[in-house]
């Protein structure tokens, strides 16, 4: 595990995006695990002005993202794939058919899942990974007492994930009660993970999932055990790790 210090969201947004920009420099047709959520927007912003300024091309990447709500279609404004398009894909120039989400407009769940377990073998298993982490140590939808060996599969999210997901949407009640997601055998099987965390609100979890025991209960803590993870998090996430880095 290695962990990289950043003074500010800023500089852990641009330090993430190097890593990724390096990964696509050094392997052009990399497969890189996307994430959504409020902590990536940076890096996409960065990693876009990158491919703006013609420093990254995207032409032979494809991508998969961790999950969607069930039951959201593609066109909903909150839904995942509408924010990867919004955020990244409409700005680079990946291929569409290079793009890959679980379909939640599709409410067959064994389809679902089994279509994108299919599609992450298809393409090779994924090259580095992105994650943010939930306040509860989730990971992509995987939440508390997930098994560490699933695939795809579909979660009824915990009254801690709508509570945090409602300030996207108009009201709690709107926001979906489940989510297909990757599982964490696919992110454990990803050559590289990248983890990525700011602000005071994640300092707490980010210390019980990576120095506390590895258990369901925290999903994050299972990374401890990968071979190449790497946390990148502004001061504010580290506040509560007292071990020197
Ligand atoms: C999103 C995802 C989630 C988020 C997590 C943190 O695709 O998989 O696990 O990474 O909920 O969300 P933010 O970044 O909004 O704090």
């Amino acid at each position: 595990m290695k962990i990289i210090r950043a003074e500010n969201y800023n500089d852990m947004s641009r330090k993430a995006a190097n890593i990724i920009a390096a990964q696509v420099i050094l392997k052009p047709d990399s497969v890189l695990g996307l994430a959504t959520g409020g902590t990536p927007l940076g890096i996409y912003k960065q990693l876009v002005e990158w491919y703006k300024k013609g420093d990254v091309d995207f032409s032979e990447v494809t991508t998969v993202n961790l999950d969607e709500y069930r039951g959201l279609p593609k066109e909903h404004n909150q839904s995942y794939w509408h924010f990867m398009q919004v955020n990244l894909f409409n700005h680079i120039n990946i291929k569409a058919n290079h793009v890959y989400i679980p379909n939640g407009s599709d409410m067959n769940i064994e389809r679902v899942c089994k279509e994108y377990d299919d599609i992450i073998q298809s393409v090779g298993g994924i090259d580095l990974q992105l994650l943010g982490i939930g306040n509860d140590g989730h990971i992509g939808f995987n939440e508390p007492s997930t098994v560490f060996e699933t695939g795809t599969h579909c979660v009824n999210l915990t009254e801690s994930t709508i509570e945090a997901n409602k300030r996207f949407f108009q009201s709690r009640e709107e926001v979906p009660k489940q989510a297909y997601t990757m599982g964490i055998k696919a992110i454990m099987q990803a050559e590289k993970v990248l983890m990525v965390a700011n602000g005071e609100s994640k300092a707490d979890i980010i210390k019980k999932a990576l120095f506390g025991p590895v258990t369901p209960e925290i999903p994050a803590s299972i990374l401890q055990i990968h071979h190449d993870f790497v946390l990148v998090a502004d001061k504010a996430a580290l506040s509560e790790i007292d071990v020197a880095i």
